[in-house]
């Protein structure tokens, strides 16, 4: 049986985020950013959700869920979130009792719990600034917290001292040089995953769907990306009459790109693989991720 009718029988929805292989994103209900998916997420009117993303994305779809059955095609990994250890983040509370502690959404949910607020790449700055302390744990993207930090007047402690996303880690400033004499004219867009020096040359730093959003209302006809190489697909069906370019070609996210048509055919007929999330956790978990809604929905 096709996804199509599977999905019919069992009224089942397909959420994706931006970086999904694109014979998926064509086939989803909705695709987009990690907030975007959040929002939607919480918001979401059929028995199954069959979610193709990473782990914690899955996570958090499954803990604002709780009531319905939330699928997934395989099993993918976040290196990135992966990066937070509970030690260190227990012990970077115990250093400053007085700070507050935002978690980008790129954590799992046994980390999510000791947070005051979730953010994601494209709130960060606001869920910081609404914060009500002079210091604020964050943590676990170095790039994203150098972003804030650029952003507020608050002190961003980073936590850990060193996380990053490989993906974004390995577009290097020479990648960039090169594609830039490449293409002169285009207007550099990139995520804020990306590290500083290509943030610094960067005329836009915006998360996933803002990246998209930027470049339609933008005169300019070319675009150099610095994200991964999935949301050309959206960018190029969005806006065919312009021009994008990836400013290194190595940026590719292989969790993301572990899910197929086979396999969301496959999950909709067996119905596993299930997420599922310790009770206690869960309960704890949604409570800075609805304070991100909420700050986000003001
Ligand atoms: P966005 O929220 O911008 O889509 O980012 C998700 C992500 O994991 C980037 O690597």
């Amino acid at each position: 049986m096709r996804i199509k009718d599977l999905k019919k029988e069992k009224n089942a929805i397909i959420l994706a985020h931006n970086y999904v292989r694109p014979e998926i994103q064509d086939i989803a209900d909705f695709v987009g950013d990690s907030l975007e998916l959040a929002l939607k997420a919480s918001k979401v009117d059929a028995d199954l959700i069959l979610f193709c993303g990473v782990d914690f994305m899955a996570e958090t779809i499954a803990i604002l869920n709780p009531s319905k059955k939330v699928l997934v095609p395989d099993i993918a990994t976040c290196s990135l979130a992966q990066m937070l250890d509970t030690d260190s983040l227990l012990d970077y509370k115990k250093l400053y009792p007085d700070a507050k502690v935002v978690l980008y959404i790129n954590t799992l949910a046994k980390h999510k719990i000791y947070a005051d607020a979730i953010c994601t790449s494209s709130n960060a700055p606001e869920i910081v600034d609404s914060m009500d302390s002079d210091k604020v744990l964050f943590g676990p993207d170095i790039n994203l917290a150098r972003y804030v930090a650029n952003k507020t007047s608050k002190e961003i402690i980073p936590v850990p001292r060193y996380g990053f996303c490989s993906t974004h880690y390995q577009i290097t400033i020479n990648d960039l040089s090169t594609a830039v004499k490449k293409h002169p004219n285009a207007e550099i867009v990139v995520h804020p995953e990306c590290t500083e020096d290509i943030q610094k040359k960067a005329d836009v730093i915006a998360s996933t769907s803002g990246i998209i959003r930027y470049c339609k209302r933008s005169n300019k006809e070319e675009f150099l990306i610095g994200t991964e190489i999935g949301l050309i697909h959206r960018l190029k069906r969005e806006m065919p009459d312009k021009e994008f370019y990836m400013i290194s070609k190595f940026s590719v996210c292989p969790s993301m790109k572990i899910h197929t048509l086979d396999k969301i055919e496959r999950a909709l007929k067996t119905e596993i693989i299930n997420v599922t999330i310790d009770k206690n956790i869960a309960s704890k978990a949604v409570i800075p991720i609805k304070r991100m809604i909420e700050i986000t929905s003001n």
